[in-house]
């Protein structure tokens, strides 16, 4: 394999979490551990900073939400990582789920008082259709929260994965006392801010071992006996393969705010995490070893210098090299392209690179030419599979408020759809324009939007629609007769495949017991 020394030194994966369960947090303190940034404080600090530097949106600095989603490349111990961020906000989650298309594993940071939240629910969904490889992150340690056996059980329950404890706390809230690494038998006592340098922790080959006592105290260390071996004989020893095939989540307990418990998870993270692997195309397996370039676009950014009208699309590497400034195929626009400034992220600033590998993801300058889901090769042509749309949750009419401005709008609503900011379906028949989006906010965005980049005055009118289904037949004339006589529920979506708009799940549920022909999907492929 020719560039197998890069592909295995990579490892590409997003953080993700119900909003405030501390993702933003953690990713500050795997930073640090990489040396991407020198001082606690300094995400944060970025995320009031923002509109200067990636804020694109007036919107954006206005309610401060993270919308976008950026990217950080790190290295840590001679490991390159790539750790894709992901909006908080539930209203952008489609970003967070395409976002999910391009990385190799997700940390799951859950809230240790709050335990499972909606959010935390969907997203799993979403790598559960990609068997992603998850590591759990247990957060708050330093607060009161859910009996530790409860909470796992509920993450079990609620998530339908079965996990692998390797840290066990002691205790939590006020009487948090450390976490006790069950792989390597050492322990590491709690203290607010911890440095977390290696010589804090205590190995302790036995864990009979009085210095247990001495250390957290008689009751304490009676506890976390009986735990450990309640633990091993539950869990015996992690299976990797297992993890690598998203059946099973390793789990560690911290508090990422006083950085404690987050290294021991960073270790194992860079030991276990899958480095990037072959991915399926509409034509064969692309090996990702192979010598010839092939990426795909999974986010495009729009305007993210707001002085400058430009996008920058997000490629995923999947295989061979990327070169600055090589003609690569456009296989959708069957036309060569090619990339005079093509961006790498460090942590606060983007820098032009020269060439990058699979697993890594790469900014590029567009003008317009790229659509999610779009693939660049050497010339062959395939599409990545596996990038799919969701159905939207609030559905709306576009009205246009300028019948001088129609233009503006079409395009205007066509770019911003090819940038995945909302989905435009059209009525059959009536030709009525629905905008479907996951979040009232993504309307506001929309609107904003409209006017400030294409002067497009648009305003929006609720439908009753709380689900679109794409439509498939072995049967064209079933379809047909289906969409004709239900119209006011059908439309098109933008690549013209046939939806079924359903009131409610009574409705839905009805439409698909009556027509057994016809199948209902939640979810699309682009291609
Ligand atoms: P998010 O990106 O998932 O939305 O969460 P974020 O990291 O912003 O964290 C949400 C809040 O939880 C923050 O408090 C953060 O300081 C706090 N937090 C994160 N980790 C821990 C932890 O281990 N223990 C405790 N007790 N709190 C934690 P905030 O009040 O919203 O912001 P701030 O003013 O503290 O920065």
């Amino acid at each position: 394999m020719k560039f197998e020394k890069e592909i295995n030194r990579r490892k590409t994966f997003a953080i993700i979490s119900h909003p405030d369960a501390g993702k933003t947090t953690l990713t500050e303190k795997l930073l640090l551990f990489g040396g991407a940034i020198q001082v606690a404080g300094a995400v944060k600090s970025n995320k009031i900073k923002k509109h200067a530097t990636s804020d694109f949106m007036e919107i954006e600095r206005q309610r401060g939400i993270s919308v976008a989603t950026s990217v950080m490349t790190f290295e840590y111990k001679d490991t390159l990582i790539n750790l894709l961020d992901t909006p908080g906000h539930k209203d952008f989650a489609e970003d967070t789920y395409r976002t999910l298309t391009a990385v190799d594993s997700v940390i799951l940071v859950i809230d240790s008082v709050n335990g499972v939240e909606a959010q935390t629910r969907r997203l799993m969904e979403v790598c559960r259709m990609r068997d992603t490889p998850v590591i759990v992150f247990i957060n708050k340690m330093d607060r009161d929260g859910k009996n530790r056996f409860d909470l796992l059980e509920e993450i079990e329950k609620e998530l339908h994965i079965s996990l692998h404890p390797m840290t066990w706390p002691i205790n939590s809230g006020k009487e948090f006392k450390g976490v006790y690494n069950i792989d390597n038998k050492s322990l590491r006592l709690f203290t607010a801010s911890t440095k977390a340098e290696e010589d804090d922790v205590i190995g302790i080959s036995d864990l009979n071992d009085a210095t247990l006592d001495a250390m957290v105290g008689d009751r304490d260390a009676a506890q976390l006996r009986e735990d450990v071996e309640l633990i091993d004989g539950v869990y015996g020893e992690l299976k990797v393969d297992d993890y690598l095939s998203g059946r099973i989540a390793p789990v560690f307990f911290g508090s990422a705010v006083n950085n404690f418990g987050v290294k021991e998870m960073l270790d194992t993270f860079i030991r276990i995490a899958p480095v990037p692997r072959s991915r399926e195309t509409s034509k064969r397996t692309v090996d990702v070893g192979e010598d010839q370039f092939s990426g795909f676009i999974f986010k495009i950014h729009a305007n993210l210098d707001p002085k400058h009208r430009d996008r920058i699309a997000f490629m995923r590497v999947c295989s061979g090299r990327f070169e600055r400034n090589k003609y690569y195929h456009h296989v959708r626009l069957d036309r060569d392209v090619r990339f005079s400034n093509p961006y790498s992220f460090m942590a606060r600033s983007k820098d032009i690179i020269d060439d990058a590998y699979a697993g890594d993801v790469v900014g590029l300058f567009d003008t317009g030419n790229f659509k999610i889901g779009d693939t660049l090769t050497e010339g062959e042509d395939f599409y990545f599979s596996g990038i799919p749309t969701f159905s939207p949750e609030i559905f709306k009419e576009l009205v246009n408020k300028d019948p001088m401005k129609t233009k503006q709008l079409e395009k205007g609503v066509s770019q911003l759809t090819d940038e995945g900011v909302a989905q435009l379906f059209t009525q059959f028949g009536g030709n009525k324009k629905i905008i479907g989006c996951v979040g009232e906010l993504q309307f506001e965005v929309i609107q904003y939007r409209l006017l400030q980049e294409y002067g497009a005055a648009a305003e929006f009118r609720p439908l009753p629609f709380y689900k679109a289904c794409w439509l498939t037949s072995e049967d064209p004339k079933k379809l047909d007769d289906f969409l004709r006589f239900k119209q006011q529920n059908s439309a098109e979506d933008k690549d013209g495949h046939p939806v079924y708009l359903a009131q409610s799940e009574w409705f839905l549920n009805t439409e698909i017991t009556n027509n057994p022909d016809i199948k209902f999907h939640f979810t699309s492929e682009i291609h």
